[in-house]
């Protein structure tokens, strides 16, 4: 059901498995996924898993970091081909359907959107993590297309520090 993950917190192990954290009131749980995470899963320089890289793919628009755990939504209301796929706590624009226009640029709040050439290196990543959780989102039917409510706590959020270890997802089966 949809919603049904929101305190599921999904990272990535050293041991080619999703870690699950389920935040309890004290502390949190780990648990392990079934699935493997994909093969070409890579360790950056930094240790850090990263989704599968699309080297042939050209990515036109890409969410980053600033909108983990803001989800103001105005860029969904500006999209004339309704590319965005909604996490719990984020958003991602999928790479084969954006046509590449920019109106969703100025409209972000948190100014989280950046076209694929313009990604300053420490958020570069995010264009992978835009395609990698857009397929999935996709899949599971997570696309968003009218304004919502920013999430209780984005103002708070907007000034944290903040990486791609808080972005939530779905379950599989949601
Ligand atoms: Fe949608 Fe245009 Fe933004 Fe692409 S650049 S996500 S088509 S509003
Ligand atoms: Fe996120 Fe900005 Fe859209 S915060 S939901 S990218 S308007």
């Amino acid at each position: 059901m949809k919603g049904a993950s929101f305190n599921r917190k999904t990272g990535y192990g050293n041991n080619n498995r999703c870690t699950i954290l389920i935040e309890g009131e004290a502390d949190h749980i780990g648990v392990q996924c079934l699935a493997p995470m994909p093969p070409s899963y890579g360790i950056d320089q930094s240790g850090i898993r990263r989704p599968p890289i699309q080297r042939n793919r050209i990515m036109p628009y890409v969410v980053t970091e600033a909108c983990i755990n803001c989800k103001h939504t105005d860029c969904v209301e500006v999209c004339p081909v309704d590319c965005f796929y909604e996490g719990p706590n984020f958003l991602v624009i999928h790479p084969d359907e954006c046509i590449d226009c920019n109106a969703c640029v100025p409209v972000c709040p948190v100014e989280a959107i950046y076209a694929d050439d313009e990604l300053p290196e420490e958020l570069a990543h995010y264009a992978e993590w835009n395609t990698y959780l857009a397929n999935q989102w996709q899949t599971l039917g997570y696309n968003i297309t009218e304004k919502k409510d920013p999430l209780p706590d984005a103002e708070e959020w907007a000034n944290k520090e903040k990486t791609e270890q808080d972005i939530l997802t779905w379950e599989a089966d949601a």
